[in-house]
């Protein structure tokens, strides 16, 4: 018998085998001198959870018929930013990891320098996408959702990387829970709200009341995903996790459980999804992908 989780987890599967082939099919339209291409694949084709397209699919599937060409574009170009930040964290200047996705990481496996510039051109290459016409069958989308789309992507991209200097910065400090939210909003939170939003712009009007519900939605699972990945970092383990587990006692990370405790930290992570639940209440039944993410992402493990 499947587990509760198993059946939170099916929706996420569908979304990694829809995401894979439109990953490569993208990564297939530029042309890409070795060895970058080598760990362009290496840093985006293997593995991940892939939580961001799931969003962006699931968001879009509020209303039925609607996984239009632009939320798959969405999907490629989020996981894209996602990838590079990625490659980017583990570098040796940053949080300087072995292990990534249970694989050696991009610059272990590819040296510093195109680990680098692999992150370097993923970040282009996503708004290529997001402005490109692949997977367009039908008449281009309007110009006004893609503008919309890649002032969201810009803007949580940016977002990202001030979350991770302050991440940086607070190694070894004693910073307060305003402050540990503010980097955690930034560095995770900023992304996963843009998989949502550049969904929710291909379906609702600006003026909707779905779109203040969605970010709602979206900062609460957002701020959690770090609350969570903070937790496992000390509950779970290497194998599991695919990455080192234990890393953010290692180097002394401001953390959730650092800050509050583990116990509280699983506490608060639970509040965060309750946010999160009360936030799709308008949607009913529409919402149901959102609310299994959610759910998925307060039981897993890795
Ligand atoms: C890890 O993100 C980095 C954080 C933002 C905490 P994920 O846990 O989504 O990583 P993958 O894509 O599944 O490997
Ligand atoms: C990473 O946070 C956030 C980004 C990559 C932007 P972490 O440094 O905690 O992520 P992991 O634990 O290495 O995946
Ligand atoms: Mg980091
Ligand atoms: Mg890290
Ligand atoms: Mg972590």
């Amino acid at each position: 018998m499947s587990s509760l989780t198993d059946v939170h987890a099916h929706v996420l599967t569908q979304a990694q085998q829809r995401i894979q082939q439109d990953l490569l099919t993208a990564l297939d339209a530029f042309s890409i001198p070795e060895p970058l291409k080598g760990a362009v694949h290496h840093t985006v084709m293997l593995g991940g959870k892939r939580i961001r397209p799931a969003l962006c699919y699931a968001t879009a599937a509020i209303k039925p018929n609607a996984h239009s060409a632009a939320v798959r574009r969405a999907a490629v170009a989020i996981e894209m930013i996602h990838c590079y930040s990625l490659a980017h964290d583990d570098l040796p200047c940053m949080d300087n990891d072995l292990l990534r996705r249970g694989q050696p990481t991009c610059h272990v496996a590819f040296g510093e320098d195109t680990a680098l510039l692999a992150g370097d051109i993923l970040q282009s290459m996503a708004f290529e996408i997001l402005g490109s016409r692949l997977f367009d069958q039908g008449p281009a989308v309007d110009s006004a959702i893609v503008l919309k789309q890649m002032q969201i992507l810009a803007t949580a991209s940016s977002k990202m990387v001030c979350g991770q200097v302050l991440d940086l910065q607070a190694e070894g400090q004693h910073v307060n829970q305003q402050a540990l939210e503010n980097i955690h909003r930034n560095k995770t939170g900023a992304l996963i709200s843009a998989a949502v939003m550049m969904a929710a712009v291909t379906v609702f009007e600006g003026t909707d009341q779905a779109i203040p519900k969605l970010r709602e939605y979206a900062q609460a699972i957002g701020l959690a995903f770090q609350v969570q990945d903070d937790i496992l970092d000390i509950i779970s383990d290497t194998a599991v996790l695919g990455k080192t587990a234990g890393k953010d006692q290692q180097v002394d990370k401001s953390t959730y459980p650092a800050l509050m405790g583990l116990d509280n930290a699983q506490a608060y992570a639970k509040e965060l999804h309750d946010q999160a639940l009360n936030a799709l209440t308008i949607f009913g039944d529409n919402a149901v992908e959102l609310n299994q993410i959610s759910q998925f992402l307060l039981s897993r493990k890795s």
